[in-house]
């Protein structure tokens, strides 16, 4: 059986690729949000709040005698206020820093340590963005939060070398610009707060937004073939 904890499946990105991988037969997903919205037989809900830090701290992946495969996918994620600097809410911040950077990486250290013995073949996919490598002003916190995640997935990419381990995969994934509630945030923000707000407008208006369908087909492939695609940073729409 193929094992596949991803965050964030409540809706969005996440909940497409849920829904994608529970096509297949040998694949059970074990999804980790605070509301659950998808039922099905082999899928398996934990309602988690990624900012309660303690609780992500104290979790422990179960194991497996039977996993071909185990795949961690840090999908949840915040946009945080859009707002620029010295104008956010520090608890705001603290809460975006936690669910975008914090969690997911306090998640990849649990995980590497519980399949460290685990035969299977093991796979984390972090999901990214655009602005994780350009900046974007009154994205601040989001800018830094996946800028500082993807170089956490590079760091453990060169461990792996080092190790000359084959057994472990690791991405992190900007999906491109996709048609979900994070976007439609964007666009509610007030125009004073974010002067780049109409050219995510225009995108919706003009029908530009990737599906989340489109990005798990995608995902899919990655995860079925990982031997296709070398570079640990990547972007869908290259
Ligand atoms: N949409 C885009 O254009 C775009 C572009 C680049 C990157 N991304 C990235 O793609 C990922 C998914 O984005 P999306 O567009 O699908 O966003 P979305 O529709 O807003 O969904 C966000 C998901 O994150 C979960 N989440 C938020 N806060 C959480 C918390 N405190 N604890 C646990 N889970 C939490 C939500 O679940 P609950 O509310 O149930 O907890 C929800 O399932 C994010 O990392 C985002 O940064 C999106």
């Amino acid at each position: 059986m193929n094992y596949f904890y991803i965050t964030g499946t409540s809706r969005g990105i996440g909940r497409a690729i849920a829904e994608k991988l529970l096509e297949n037969d040998s694949n059970i997903v074990i999804g980790i949000s605070r509301r659950q919205t998808i039922n099905h037989e082999r899928y398996r809900h934990v309602v988690f709040d990624l900012n309660m830090i303690e609780a992500v701290q104290a979790y422990d992946f179960d194991r497996y005698d039977d996993a071909d495969k185990i795949v961690l996918i840090n999908n949840s994620g915040v946009l945080g206020d859009v707002n620029h600097i010295g104008k956010m809410s520090s608890q705001n911040m603290v809460q975006s820093y936690n669910v975008n950077l914090i969690a997911p990486a306090i998640l990849i250290n649990s995980f590497m340590d519980a399949y460290a013995e685990s035969n299977a073949e093991k796979m984390i996919i972090n999901i990214s963005s655009g602005a994780a490598r350009h900046t974007v002003n009154s994205w601040s916190t989001y800018c830094s939060t996946k800028a500082g995640l993807e170089m956490f997935t590079q760091v453990l990419e060169g461990e792996i070398q080092e190790a000359k381990r084959n057994d472990v995969k690791v991405f992190s994934i900007a999906p491109g610009i996709i048609d979900t509630e994070m976007q439609s945030e964007i666009r509610a923000v007030p125009d004073e707060q974010f002067s780049s707000k109409d050219k995510f407008v225009q995108l919706k208006q003009n029908n530009e937004l990737t599906s989340p369908g489109a990005v798990a087909e995608k995902m899919a492939d990655v995860i079925a073939h990982p031997e296709n695609y070398p570079n640990t940073v990547m972007d869908f729409r290259d």
